[in-house]
């Protein structure tokens, strides 16, 4: 398969989608984890560190640049492959298979990955931009804070200010099930797609996807939900 082939053949581009979707699963269980870091309840010390040293490792942002790219590559092959889908179903079925056919989350990939993509514009304005440009036109500037006697990015702080509203925490809990369904689908088909044909092993990381779906977006809502209702301090 040559490179040309890769992006523009259909299975080259479910190909990219499993890889770059594979990546981004490695990427929630990098970002759930630090973000736990929160409820260690030390007014915020443990994830501005971790924080710290994520922004200011030099391999780390090399990474991001990455973890940047898998994204835009993960949304421009998925809008083709949806009208791809769109324009091959046009003639649509006689009879609408429904649920039976397959579960209506499979079906509706696009428009979960599209709420999710959403989140994202507003997560990255929320955080991103702060930590790493200095907050756009200044309206989220971020504080600063000592921890031991050194100067940290008050990450910490900024989430107790984002978290305060509680349209913003509805909106990332409708984002993390938006989340859930997309990877309920998402994680073992992307193995699939990988080349694990094997039913017994495919049926392990089916179990093994179900799992992660559930508690890695419970996890991600429970930090909104907790500094809302003021269990984070
Ligand atoms: C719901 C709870 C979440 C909280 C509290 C949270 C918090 C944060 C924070 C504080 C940052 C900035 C990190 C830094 O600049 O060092 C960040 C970055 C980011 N988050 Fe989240 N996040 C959450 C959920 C998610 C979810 C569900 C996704 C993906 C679907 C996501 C994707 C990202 C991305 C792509 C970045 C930029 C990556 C980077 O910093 O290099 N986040 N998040």
């Amino acid at each position: 398969m040559t490179w040309k082939q890769i992006f523009t053949s259909s299975v080259g581009k479910k190909f990219v989608m499993a890889l770059t979707g594979v990546s981004l699963i490695a990427f929630l269980v990098v970002h759930v984890g630090i973000n736990a870091c929160i409820w260690a309840n030390d007014d915020g010390a443990m994830f501005n560190r971790a924080a710290h040293f994520m922004g200011s490792t030099v391999v780390i942002r090399i990474m991001e640049v990455g973890l940047f790219a898998g994204i835009l590559l993960h949304i421009v092959q998925g809008i083709m492959i949806e009208m791809e889908n769109r324009s091959k179903r046009s003639i649509g079925y006689q009879i609408p298979l429904g649920n039976r056919g397959s579960k209506w989350y499979s079906r509706s990939m696009g428009l979960l990955g599209t709420l999710i993509l959403l989140f994202l514009i507003m997560h990255i304005y929320h955080f991103w931009t702060p930590s790493r440009l200095g907050g756009i036109g200044n309206i989220h500037e971020l504080g600063m804070t000592t921890i031991d006697g050194k100067e940290y990015d008050n990450l910490f702080g900024e989430m107790i200010k984002v978290f305060q509203s509680p349209v913003v925490v509805l909106l990332y809990v409708l984002a993390c099930i938006s989340l859930a369904y997309h990877l309920l689908h998402g994680f073992a088909s992307a193995f699939r797609t990988l080349g694990l044909h094997n039913q017994r092993y495919y049926t392990i990381v089916k179990s093994i996807g179900n799992i992660f779906s559930v508690i890695v977006p419970i996890a991600f809502a429970m930090m909104p939900i907790s500094i809302y209702l003021g269990w984070i301090k």
